[in-house]
């Protein structure tokens, strides 16, 4: 008991230290967790006791996307990294985004042949990153390393490439580097669509018509950024677009809205946060004919009673989890990555020596 209420205190302290919008009482901010007793004594244990084993890349490579590279050398530099496989609860494959399937499998082979610890739980205790993500393949090496191993994607996975449960997405990369949401905060936009250079569905074209939604055209600096960001209501996004705006959103207090017509199963940071308290996920057919007034019934039925200040709030503290920083922080992405990854060390099948 004692220690849980001392990471508490620890997490809670951390959160007003770096909060600039709003304050946050800790019987609100626990609501953002699925299991805030559990979380911060095991975050704890696991910044004790994790241990990674990195195999040795064939070729020194780097990774094409930021949040892979960021994730990458992150891990590569952190504590969790073990010399000793002996000693480690995971081990992590590392190769290249644009790598072939072929050359996958080899690389799987490889160390099937070299180590013993592939065959002793074929590829569960694994973990790779790939944006690109695996498909289903019929040679042995892909399908143990898809069906078994963790894979890290990032968020939105491509369709058919997520396993649930046992997959993790990394939380997307931001746009801009302010921390801080301007002074003169004031609602102008009931909503805002941050340009995502994709083809926009009927519903987005279907709100250009509404004199209080903004939906930009082309991108914005910065500053323009975050000016939208902090005063609009509502951001927009459609799942499976663009949703690289969606940690700035939640920091510069705009309530995210994910238009989706099927549950998402892939969101970042899914086994720790309460999604549904920080955004609203609306269906792009509820209203087929009117769906830009289905959009608004359903933001006016979000916003009842104040909840939105309340969700606004929660948002800000959440925004400190999905937004990267290129030198990890304690409870950022990076850590709460691994975090994910701790919650996994146990679909080992093996009996092996407790080191916790
Ligand atoms: C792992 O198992 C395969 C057969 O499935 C075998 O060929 C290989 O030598 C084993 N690896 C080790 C290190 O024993
Ligand atoms: C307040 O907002 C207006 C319009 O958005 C802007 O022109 C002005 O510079 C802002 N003032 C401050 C002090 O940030």
């Amino acid at each position: 008991m004692a220690i849980f209420y001392f990471s508490f205190i620890l997490c809670f302290s951390f959160f007003s230290s770096s909060l600039s919008i709003h304050s946050i009482s800790i019987t609100d901010s626990a609501s953002l967790y699925l299991s805030p007793t559990i979380l911060f004594p095991d975050y704890q244990k696991m910044l004790k006791s994790f241990r990674i084993y990195m195999y040795t890349p064939p070729k020194p490579f780097s990774f094409t996307s930021p949040v892979e590279s960021l994730f990458f050398s992150s891990l590569k530099n952190s504590p969790f990294v073990t010399q000793d496989p002996e000693d480690a609860h995971l081990f992590f494959v590392p190769f290249p985004s644009d790598l072939s399937t072929r050359s996958i499998a080899r690389v799987i082979r490889d160390l099937r042949m070299e180590f013993p610890y592939w065959n002793r739980t074929l590829g569960a205790d694994h973990f790779y990153v790939s944006c690109a993500g695996l498909g289903y393949e019929s040679d042995r090496n892909l399908v143990e390393l898809k069906k078994n191993s963790v894979q890290i994607s990032c968020f939105p996975a491509p369709d058919g490439k997520f396993v649930p449960h046992k997959d993790i997405t990394l939380p997307p990369p931001a746009n801009t580097h302010a921390t801080q949401a301007p002074a003169n905060r004031t609602a102008r936009y009931r909503g805002f669509v941050k340009y995502n250079g994709v083809k926009e569905s009927a519903l987005i074209n279907d709100l250009r018509s509404a004199s209080d939604f903004l939906m930009e055209t082309e991108p914005s600096d910065e500053k323009t950024l975050v000016d939208r960001f902090a005063n609009s209501e509502f951001c927009l996004f459609e799942y499976g677009a663009d949703t690289s705006g969606i940690g700035e959103a939640l920091r510069f207090g705009c309530l995210p809205v994910v238009i989706t017509d099927r549950p998402i199963k892939d969101l970042p940071l899914m086994d720790v946060l309460r999604w549904q308290e920080i955004a609203a996920f609306v269906g792009s057919t509820v209203n087929t004919n009117s769906g830009l007034k289905g959009v608004k019934r359903v933001l006016d039925r979000t916003c009842k009673d104040d909840t939105c200040e309340g969700m606004r709030r929660l948002g800000v503290a959440a925004s400190h989890h999905l937004l990267w920083n290129e030198k990890p922080e304690p409870y950022d992405p990076f850590h709460m990555v691994v975090y994910e990854l701790w919650l996994r060390r146990h679909t080992i099948r093996y009996a092996r020596s407790e080191w916790i």
